[in-house]
């Protein structure tokens, strides 16, 4: 029997809403597979938390997460309770931070039975493979002067270490996909940085010279992304040039409840952790409307990560069913609640 260690943090809003559905649906995962189980410790660090105890998670709570398999988090954030960059970097940054989450996966693909709302985001099937702890999201640089003399200096980081890190992994996920990888680069404006991005990259498509390697300036990449997405497979890019292509893929989809995301640890020292991208939603809270299939189909992510690919497959192909088959929340266009679409995904399951 292989067990799975889960430390699982519901958070708040529809976090907290959605959680146990996503792990109903991975406990019939495992029922299915027969020697398979997840054991869990819940967490109830979040916003209330905070007004309670005045932080956002315990103060050895990195030390009672360490020895978990997968973090396992639903969405944070209480903008009336409690200011976003308190509880974004009480919890969330600082996981991501200590845990050296260095990678950030995310995968969007058109899901059967939901409109995108261009008609070219048809047959797209995207792995963005975003560096996660440095390039232009770092803290150096500085302010000096006030007034018309104010210098403002905003210093983007590039390791050998990071740069190769982030783009050996998308060549190895591109080996068990389609063999087919695109870099986001802008070595025409940034002269420094990204020339070497460029370097890096180049010196490790030489050693895969089975897979297909290109490179697009973030611009035009930005307008292909939009103009004829189902060209692209696994992209890779810095932290920015991630972030941004990100936010476009999942919104081809048509809704953001439903892209999942993985930060990924992978010198093994630490979990990593597995959140959807959508926040915690304020404003259709409490409805039992909340879209389930960004967190479950982060739970597939997981089972890939674990090494579980076909269950992993399954439990995706059985979502697409669901929303083929119209059960879909009123994001996605239907009028299902979020138990309809979890009843609808287990009972599949259970069928197969
Ligand atoms: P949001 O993602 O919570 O909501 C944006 C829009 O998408 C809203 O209209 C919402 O109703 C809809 N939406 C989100 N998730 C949905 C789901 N599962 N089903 C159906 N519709 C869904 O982003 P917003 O409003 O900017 O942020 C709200 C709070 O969440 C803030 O406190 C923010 O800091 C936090 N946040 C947390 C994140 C995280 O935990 N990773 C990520 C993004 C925001
Ligand atoms: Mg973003």
């Amino acid at each position: 029997m292989k067990q799975f260690k889960l430390s699982v943090i519901p958070g708040d809003g529809v976090g907290k809403e959605i959680m146990p559905h996503a792990l109903e649906v991975l406990d019939t995962v495992a029922d299915i597979h027969g020697g398979l189980s997840f054991s869990k410790e819940f967490y109830p660090w979040s916003c209330e938390y905070y007004l309670e105890h005045g932080k956002m998670m315990a103060d050895d709570g990195l030390e009672q997460l360490k020895n978990s398999d997968a973090v396992f988090l639903g969405a944070v954030g209480n903008p009336q309770l409690v200011e976003d960059h308190i509880s974004l970097w009480g919890l969330l940054i600082k996981i991501r931070r200590e845990f050296e989450q260095t990678l950030n996966i995310r995968h969007a693909k058109q899901i059967k039975g939901i409109t995108p709302p261009i008609t070219n985001a048809n047959n797209f099937d995207i792995m963005v493979v975003r560096e996660n702890s440095e390039g232009e999201y770092s803290e150096i640089g500085g302010r000096i002067h006030k007034g018309d003399d104010e210098v403002v200096v905003q210093n983007a980081v590039f390791t050998r270490k990071a740069t190769e890190r982030a783009i050996k992994y998308a060549f190895e996920l591109a080996k068990k996909r389609n063999n087919k990888v695109t870099s986001a680069t802008k070595s025409n404006g940034i002269v420094y940085s990204m020339p070497f991005w460029d370097e890096v990259y180049h010196s490790i498509a030489k050693k895969h010279p089975t897979i297909e390697a290109n490179t697009a300036h973030i611009d035009a990449l930005a307008a292909f992304f939009v103009t004829r997405p189902s060209e692209f497979d696994v992209v890779v890019a810095s932290n920015l040039f991630g972030d941004i292509l990100t936010d476009i893929s999942a919104a081809l989809m048509g809704s953001i409840g439903i892209a999942p995301a993985a930060n990924l640890n992978v010198n093994g020292k630490y979990p990593s952790m597995f959140e959807p991208v959508h926040g915690s939603a304020p404003d259709i809270v409490g409805k039992n409307i909340a879209n389930p299939i960004g967190q479950i189909w982060t739970g597939k992510m997981m089972l890939d990560q674990f090494g579980e690919h076909e269950l992993a497959d399954q439990l995706l192909a059985v979502v697409e069913k669901v929303t083929e088959e119209g059960i879909k929340t009123p994001d996605i266009g239907g009028r299902a609640t979020t138990s309809e679409v979890t009843e609808a995904i287990i009972k599949k399951l259970r069928a197969l």
